[in-house]
């Protein structure tokens, strides 16, 4: 069994990274080959609209034609048995990056139909881990839940199967003394780094176990 993750992070030892390599030792755990891949480190830009994909007989139908580093990318992941995405919430969604991967992954797949219908070749497990800096009372009244809801059913729908993680309220600096941030308490933060992220790493642990379980296609 293969598992892919993608850290839409440009920090590739923090939080989102964290809970992606936790994922990722949940996969393995159960016997899955993992890699895990920095956005940050290709080269790409978002979907171009050039609708080669969607091209009646074309020879790229459901398939993305730009070539670039999600070219193999791409290959691999039709090779996966499991996918996880990770991202911090920038400005109230995914990182610009994480989001340009999206649209790539996502929109080669999807047809233009009712109802849509899905081109990826087989049916896999997808996972998403989304890491902020609110807490979960500030999530639910921002409407993020409902906006990143999105994502899950759109995964689900494309890939046949979605679950979705969130980690709150995360340490965000490596000294908030340095930092103009009167918005947090350093202390407060360094607390909850100490006792609930080692849960939220168990959660991922756990959400890997559950992606490497048995074959849904
Ligand atoms: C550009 C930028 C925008 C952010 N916007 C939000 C936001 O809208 N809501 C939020 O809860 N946290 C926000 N944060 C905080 C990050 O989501 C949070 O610190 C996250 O855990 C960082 O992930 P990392 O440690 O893996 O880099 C923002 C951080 C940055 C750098």
């Amino acid at each position: 069994m293969k598992v892919m993750a993608f850290n839409g992070s440009p920090r590739k030892k923090w939080n989102t990274a964290t809970l992606l390599e936790k994922a990722l030792e949940g996969t393995s755990s159960q016997g899955a080959e993992t890699n895990l891949i920095h956005l940050y480190d290709l080269n790409y830009k978002g979907c171009i609209s050039c609708f080669a994909c969607k091209t009646k007989g074309g020879e790229s139908y459901g398939r993305c034609a730009v070539k670039d580093d999600l070219a193999t990318v791409f290959k691999h992941i039709e090779e996966a048995d499991a996918i996880i995405l990770g991202s911090p919430i920038y400005l109230g969604t995914v990182s610009g990056e994480m989001r340009s991967f999206m649209e790539r992954l996502m929109f080669q797949y999807m047809t233009y139909t009712d109802p849509p219908q899905s081109l990826f070749p087989k049916k896999i497990h997808t996972g998403f881990i989304y890491t902020m800096g609110a807490p979960e009372d500030q999530m639910k009244e921002r409407g993020y839940a409902q906006h990143l809801g999105i994502n899950e059913m759109l995964l689900q729908m494309i890939f046949g199967s979605s679950e979705s993680l969130f980690c709150f309220d995360t340490y965000q600096f490596k000294d908030y003394s340095k930092v103009v941030a009167s918005l947090f308490d350093p202390e407060k933060k360094a607390k909850r780094r100490k006792e609930i992220f080692p849960m939220d790493c168990e959660k991922a642990f756990e959400m890997g176990v559950r992606l490497a379980g048995k074959d849904i296609g």
